[in-house]
């Protein structure tokens, strides 16, 4: 009979950012050498993603090729190499590829070679059938123009080729005359164990990243496994701006002019949020929606006027007219933002226009206004065409300010939202819904709270097919490009003019270029900036698509559709279409839509590191998700089955005998159901431990009255130890470095970061606390803790009548040296016949038991086999145990 091996990780927080995949130790297919090169030019990023891949096997083997790119960025190239053949993706018109490739997708084969995962990656993802004891070569080449957001570039660089490979590079040039002010690397990739693997150099306006772990580092480090490298590297970085004007570059006549001041006073701002509280919005999204309120209106300016509306059906303000954001009127906000509950319809078409006219009838003196409405249905009431909508807004609005749609989640009609904020100047922006939602909202007012110019209007002599040069605010922290291509060569000089209106006046920015002065790019990057044209071209053509009818929407289509076909850039219009060995499918990489497949569960670390303190969010789903009992209910329907849907026993009665069969025959060996014992002895706490791969997950009861030891690293001096009571934890108390102390217990929490304490009440309001390397966030009975390289997550649960706490480690060191009974973070257990289960060499008679799962905010019940904790946790529970002065008074 077959064994079934797993393996266990202790209270399962692996889970949620491991990776499933290969891990057995003997590969057949070795990826002998992975590269990728970036170059940065002139914020143009062209990157080239190698791998080289052996089928060592006297057999014909699939070899997969699977890798992220940023969302933002265009395919360019993809090439397959074998056997002295080379197989190259040629980009065509969307449909005609569809055509070429839609009997393959009337086979039911899903296509695509590209999704979108999480929120700023995109995965491609192919494989190739290669003959006995030969080799494949990939190569993708795709490109980006880095945008300049809250002061600064970021190239983010994905990487996880499945395995540990003995030629491994990332190598990044960056290349910013006249000048990078400061740069820095970031990323898991560039965290403990990997420094070392990591050298950047810079001289003058050029800078160099290299990464090259070798393959015993692609083991160790902390994202890594088995299965090798999985993470980013991030390279942030500003430019010099010695001049006002901007700067321009250029070359085989095409330039680009970078345009972002910073001698600019601040121009007070006119703003009016118009926020959805209908009853899609409950629970934590309003909470969060409140939090973030909270913090946006403590950032606004004195000399900032300011508005609230609220709608489902019926549209509330605050106040009638705008009020200045003085510390009275803001306490006084404040108080109307936390008194907002989610209730009723959306009625999206009352509620904005109401923030126009509030906006409208304000008298606009040196200021800017914005609308911002943040919302996460579609409207249902009051007038709900979105095109009439769309036509009332644009209407009233007149040209006049811009308009932030911001689309909450997924149920939202972003299409919808995306053209309204188009149509009016603006642009939309997607929250996804996670633990980070109301940082996202932050961010998101954080780019345009600081308006420096209005109406800026850019001008060139001799251009021509130039891009946007019309903008109707530059925000602090960004930064405005044009490019276009220059008509007249013969000119000795270039000529720029830049027109806006700033805080006290209309100013005027001159610049002039010797045109010789102005081909200063290397010549491997000869046409890089025609390439950057092309792509912000396509990009905004695709943009202004969206908000134009007639035949000014053909023409724009078909503008880009030509340039994205002579810059073979893999396009919302065209596709690329893989043509591979005799024998084999034909593939096509598709631009995936926005908002379109997202892979939730899959999420990027990028993601993680851009939401700062939230690692894995989404947590409390992802991890009730991959706990083991999900495994488990899988076969007695589709969809999935959210622990909320009730416990183990509730659900089994519902299983037909059809189903019952079903489960028998998928899950050999399937325990004796009902369980032999449902509750742990009196004076015990169960704990439970999941197997990723595997329906059932272990559990083990520990004495309640135990002192424990949960986790400690002593190489970043972290320690957590806990008070059991009889159902939980009583206190527990974390000790970081020397100097921070964080106790909780059921009456509140004390944090100590070497200077002050701080106390939180559970029932407090969320609130927030950081400091260097230290996160603490509290939500609604659950509080998220970061410190250095651990970050738990502690629910605070309720059962008969009695509180008690209950932590989830989310992420910790993978250091031998991890001590505690979280510290053991991947044994590996095997199922043997008559319910044994077996650790190391050690076999133990199981019960079919069940536990409650505390690691869930919901506390579902899942079956489990009850096992003795020495057994789990390899050792007595003296060697867990702590001292008595580890709890203060
Ligand atoms: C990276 O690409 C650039 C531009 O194509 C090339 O000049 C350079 O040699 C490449 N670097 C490596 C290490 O392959
Ligand atoms: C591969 O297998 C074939 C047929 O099974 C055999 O003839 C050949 O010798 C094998 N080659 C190697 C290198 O083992
Ligand atoms: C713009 O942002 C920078 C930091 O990115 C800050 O130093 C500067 O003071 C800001 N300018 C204004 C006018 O707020
Ligand atoms: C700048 O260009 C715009 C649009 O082409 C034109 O209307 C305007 O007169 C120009 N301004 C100057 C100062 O050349
Ligand atoms: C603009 O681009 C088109 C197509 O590439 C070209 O035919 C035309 O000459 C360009 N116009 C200018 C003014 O450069
Ligand atoms: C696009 O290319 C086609 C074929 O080359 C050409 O006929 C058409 O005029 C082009 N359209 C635009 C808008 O440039
Ligand atoms: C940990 O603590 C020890 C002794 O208290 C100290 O020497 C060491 O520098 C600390 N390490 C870190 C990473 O803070």
């Amino acid at each position: 009979m077959a064994r079934a091996t797993a393996i266990i990780t202790l209270l399962g927080f692996l889970l949620i950012c491991a990776a499933p995949g290969q891990t057995n130790k003997e590969r057949y297919v070795d990826i002998y050498s992975f590269h990728i090169n970036s170059t940065v030019t002139s914020r143009y990023a062209i990157t080239v993603i190698t791998s080289r891949v052996a089928n060592r096997v006297n057999g014909s083997k699939e070899v997969h090729f699977q890798v992220k790119i940023p969302k933002n960025a265009f395919i360019s190239k993809f090439r397959m190499t074998m056997e002295g053949k080379t197989y190259d993706g040629v980009v065509k018109k969307k449909e005609e590829a569809q055509q070429q490739y839609s009997q393959a997708v009337s086979r039911g084969e899903s296509a695509g070679m590209v999704s979108s995962v999480g929120r700023t990656l995109e995965e491609f993802k192919t494989s190739v059938t290669v003959a006995a004891f030969s080799k494949v070569t990939f190569e993708l080449v795709y490109e980006e123009l880095l945008q300049r957001q809250h002061g600064k570039y970021q190239l983010l660089i994905n990487t996880r080729p499945m395995q540990p490979v003995g030629d491994f590079k990332i190598d990044v040039y960056i290349e910013e005359s006249p000048g990078i002010s400061f740069m820095e690397v970031k990323g898991e990739l560039n965290t403990n164990e990997l420094v070392n693997a990591v050298t950047t150099s810079r001289a003058g306006d050029k800078a160099w990243v290299n990464f090259y772990p070798t393959r015993e580092q692609q083991t160790k480090c902390d994202v890594c496994g088995e299965n090798g490298l999985n993470g980013d590297l991030l390279i942030i970085y500003d430019v010099e701006r010695p001049k006002p004007s901007g700067e321009l570059k250029a070359s085989d006549g095409y330039f680009v002019h970078y345009f972002a001041p910073t001698d600019v006073q601040r121009i007070p701002k006119n703003v009016v949020f118009v926020i959805d509280r209908s009853g899609s919005m409950s629970g934590r999204k309003i909470e969060q929606t409140r939090l973030a309120m909270l913090k946006i209106l403590g950032d606004l300016a004195e000399d900032d006027y300011f508005g609230l509306i609220i709608f489902d059906r019926q549209v509330e303000v605050w106040k009638r007219k705008l009020r200045q954001a003085t510390e009275m009127n803001l306490e006084l906000a404040k108080d109307f933002v936390r008194m907002i509950q989610a209730r009723g319809a959306t009625d999206i078409n009352a509620a904005v226009l109401k923030g126009v006219e509030m906006i409208n009838k304000h008298p606009e003196e040196r200021s800017a206004s914005i609308l911002i409405l943040l919302t996460d249905g579609a409207p249902n009431t009051g007038v709900s065409d979105p095109t009439q909508i769309q036509a009332n807004v644009k209407e009233a609005i007149g040209g006049k300010f811009p308009l932030y749609c911001l689309g909450f989640g997924f149920d939202v009609n972003f299409d919808f939202l995306n053209k309204m904020a188009l149509e009016n100047n603006g642009r939309a922006r997607r929250i996804y819904e996670d633990s980070d939602a109301d940082l996202q909202l932050q961010g998101f007012y954080e780019s345009v709270a600081t308006p420096l110019l209005t109406d800026v209007q850019l001008n060139y002599t001799a251009a021509g097919n130039l891009t946007q040069t019309r903008f109707s605010r530059y925000y602090n922290g960004s930064e405005i490009v044009v490019a276009g291509q220059i008509t007249d060569n013969s000119l000795d000089a270039f000529q720029t003019e830049i027109i806006a209106i700033s805080k006290n006046s209309k100013v005027t920015y001159q610049d002039s270029v010797l045109t010789k002065g102005l081909a200063g790019v290397l010549p491997q990057h000869e046409n890089s900036i025609q390439r950057l044209w092309a792509y912000l071209t396509v990009k905004q053509l695709l943009e202004k698509e969206v908000a134009l009818t007639g035949q000014e929407k053909e023409t724009a289509r078909e503008e880009a559709l030509n340039l994205s076909l002579k810059y073979k850039f893999v396009t919302p219009l065209t596709s690329m279409v893989v043509t591979k060995p005799q024998g084999e499918d034909t593939q096509v990489a598709h631009k995936p839509k926005e908002g379109e497949k997202v892979k939730q569960r899959q999420r990027s670390q990028s993601d993680k590191l851009n939401s700062h303190r939230s690692k894995c969010s989404g947590f409390g789903r992802a991890a009730c998700r991959s706990s083991g009992h999900q495994t488990a209910f899988r076969m007695s329907g589709s969809r999935p089955v959210r622990p909320s849907d009730g416990g183990l026993n509730s659900r089994v009665h519902r299983v037909s005998p059809t189903r019952q069969r079903m489960m028998r025959l998928l899950v050999p060996k399937a325990p004796q159901l009902p369980p032999s014992t449902a509750a742990p002895p009196v004076n015990d706490v169960r704990f439970l431990s999941s197997a990723p791969d595997q329906p059932k997950p272990l559990c083990f009861d520990l004495p309640a009255t135990s002192k424990l030891r949960l986790l400690m690293d002593p190489s970043s001096n972290f320690s957590m130890s806990g008070m059991l009571s009889s159902k939980g934890f009583r206190v527990i108390a974390l000790q970081y470095k020397t100097n921070h102390n964080l106790e909780l217990s059921i009456g509140g929490i004390h944090y100590y970061d070497g200077l002050n304490t701080v106390t939180f009440l559970w029932d407090q309001k969320p609130t927030n606390h950081e400091t260097d390397g230290v996160a603490v966030i509290l939500r609604k009975d659950e509080l998220d803790v970061t410190m250095g390289t651990v970050r738990v997550v502690f629910f605070r649960h309720k059962k008969d009548g009695k509180k008690f706490l209950w932590p989830v480690v989310q992420q910790q060191p993978k250091n031998v040296n991890i001590q505690g009974i979280f510290g053991k973070n991947s044994l590996k257990y095997e199922e043997l016949p008559g319910s044994v289960i077996k650790i190391k060499d050690q076999e133990v008679k199981a019960t079919w038991s069940t536990a409650t799962d505390y690691r869930c905010s919901s506390a579902p019940v899942l079956g489990c086999w009850l096992v003795p904790y020495t057994f789990v946790l390899q050792g007595e529970l003296s060697d867990f145990m702590t001292c008595r002065r580890c709890f203060k008074p």
